[in-house]
């Protein structure tokens, strides 16, 4: 405790501090010609349409981003003018399917009308360059990390994808030692090759130090897509059982790493989420999907894995409606061709719940996704809207605080599909019966078959978490 004078004190010492850097900040701006220009009219790259990029698109759209292309220049920005603005105007970029007058989470990312209508003026105009001392600073990237620095890094094998214009489905074993049984907080996966990593999801295996002698001997990459018995040959050739062939005993976190296209680390504050891992451990990949591609490549990927000083307070856990969920899907998954469907699928909680994370999952034809809570009382509890599916963009949503859903409620799930030939993501041309497919744990679900699945992340509710602040999650770990 610090005595009144003292406080008083720091008071006046920090005001002083303030007012020395705002004069301080003030002469350099005035030196750097950086005084703003309060009376301009003219819609300007530097002052206007830059700050509008660099907030909402370069930390995809810079060299070596996951953007086809940097957005960082004058030059960049000019050059692309036409594609930037049409897919503006589609709601394509920047890429957020979530309605934000719907629902609103963690890094949302999207315009508003006066911020699309700034750069479309500009666009239309004559793109002035305008003050370039008024340019935003450029922000950091982190080609390792999006979390931050990690406490280790883990590598997959180079992966071989044949140039042969086809789905591929993987199972990969992940094997890793460290110095003493700890805690991990998150873990991220980085793509190498990120244009054809579609996605991937992962159990983390936790192996007893005395009854396992190599964790990583045994075979490390599995072809999913095999016929059924020489999946169940190979899978034994990876070895994830204790060396006496238990794997009952081996202490398992499903889904503990997924990764979809665009789909950033989540990293919950301290104490929520989190797993124990052992000296001997492994990252099984049960599904790692490559996307098709013309030309043969190589991928190497990576895992990184951040410590957590203490034991996972309140672990998560996970709630799967439809595809192999909990729930039925009703009308059944079938979408015949030239018809627009949809589909529900619903799930009576049990128990009071506080809702951290979902995720709708669809494929190729799905078009609109809705989600919502309905309690005993009636009251509905919205969760998320998506009025224009995009496949590629299938986030995990982190609602800002934990949603409480209470005791009773009914989580609805709305999905439409569209199987006509006006869809632009049809895999047929003339559309064909769509049905879904579940094999191999969905190891195997190939983009052209329909899935419906919503996953939910949360916590048992305790008194207070619609306080907790999941926005944490996004910034970087000191
Ligand atoms: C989360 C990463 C991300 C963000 C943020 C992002 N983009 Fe993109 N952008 C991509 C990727 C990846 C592609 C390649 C196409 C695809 O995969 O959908 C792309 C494609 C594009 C295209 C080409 C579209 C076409 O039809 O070929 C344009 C133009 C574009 N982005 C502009 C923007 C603008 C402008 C913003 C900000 C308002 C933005 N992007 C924000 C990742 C992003």
């Amino acid at each position: 405790m610090s005595s009144p004078k003292t406080q008083r004190f720091l008071l006046l010492f920090g005001l002083s501090l303030l007012m020395t850097s705002l004069v301080f900040g003030w002469v350099r701006d005035l030196i750097l010609g950086k005084t703003q220009n309060k009376n301009r009219t003219e819609i300007t790259f530097a002052e206007d349409v830059a700050p509008i990029l660099y907030d909402h698109c370069v930390r995809c759209h810079h060299k070596g981003g996951i953007g086809p292309f940097p957005l960082t220049t004058y030059e960049e920005v000019l050059r692309k003018k036409r594609t930037i603005r049409k897919a503006i105007a589609n709601g394509i970029m920047p890429p957020w399917p979530a309605d934000p007058e719907y629902t609103h989470f963690v890094g949302e990312n999207y315009l508003t009308q006066e911020e699309k209508n700034k750069i479309f003026k500009w666009i239309d105009g004559d793109q002035p360059k305008g003050n370039m001392s008024q340019m935003p600073e450029l922000p950091e990237f982190n080609p390792v990390s999006m979390l931050g620095k990690p406490d280790k890094t883990i590598y997959m094998d180079s992966i071989f994808v044949p140039g042969k214009n086809r789905d591929l489905f993987l199972s990969v074993k992940v094997p890793f030692e460290i110095d003493r049984d700890t805690f991990i907080r998150a873990i991220e996966f980085v793509t190498g090759e990120h244009n054809i990593v579609h996605h991937l999801n992962g159990h983390l295996l936790n192996y007893d130090f005395n009854r396992k002698k190599n964790v990583f001997a045994g075979r490390h990459v599995v072809n999913v897509e095999t016929d059924g018995s020489t999946y169940d040959t190979e899978m034994l050739e990876m070895q994830l059982t204790h060396d006496d062939g238990d794997f009952r005993n081996v202490q398992k976190f499903e889904s503990a790493i997924n990764y979809l296209p665009g789909v950033e680390g989540t990293m919950y504050p301290e104490g929520i989420g989190g797993f124990p891992v052992s000296r001997k451990s492994t990252i099984f990949v049960q599904s790692l999907h490559y996307a098709p591609t013309q030309e043969d490549m190589w991928d190497r990927s990576h895992f990184n894995i951040f410590y957590s000083k203490s034991p996972p307070g309140r672990p998560t856990q996970e709630l799967m409606l439809g595809t192999n969920g909990l729930s039925a899907i009703s009308p059944p998954l079938v979408i015949p061709p030239d018809t627009i469907i949809t589909c529900t699928t619903k799930y009576r909680l049990n128990w009071d719940a506080s809702v951290l994370t979902i995720n709708p999952h669809m494929h190729l034809l799905g078009s609109k996704f809705l989600a919502y809570g309905v309690t005993l009382q009636g009251d509905t509890i919205p969760l998320i809207r998506i009025n224009r599916w995009d496949f590629r963009w299938q986030y995990f949503y982190t609602f800002k605080n934990p949603v409480h859903l209470p005791k009773g409620t009914l989580i609805v799930a709305e999905a439409t599909f569209d199987n006509t030939s006006e869809n632009p993501n049809n895999p047929y041309d003339p559309p064909q019966e769509i049905k879904e497919r579940y094999e191999n744990e969905g190891g195997s679900m190939r983009t052209t078959d329909e899935m419906f699945q919503f996953i939910i992340t949360y916590l048992p509710y305790k008194k207070g978490d619609e306080n907790i602040s999941l926005g944490q999650s996004t910034k970087p770990l000191k």
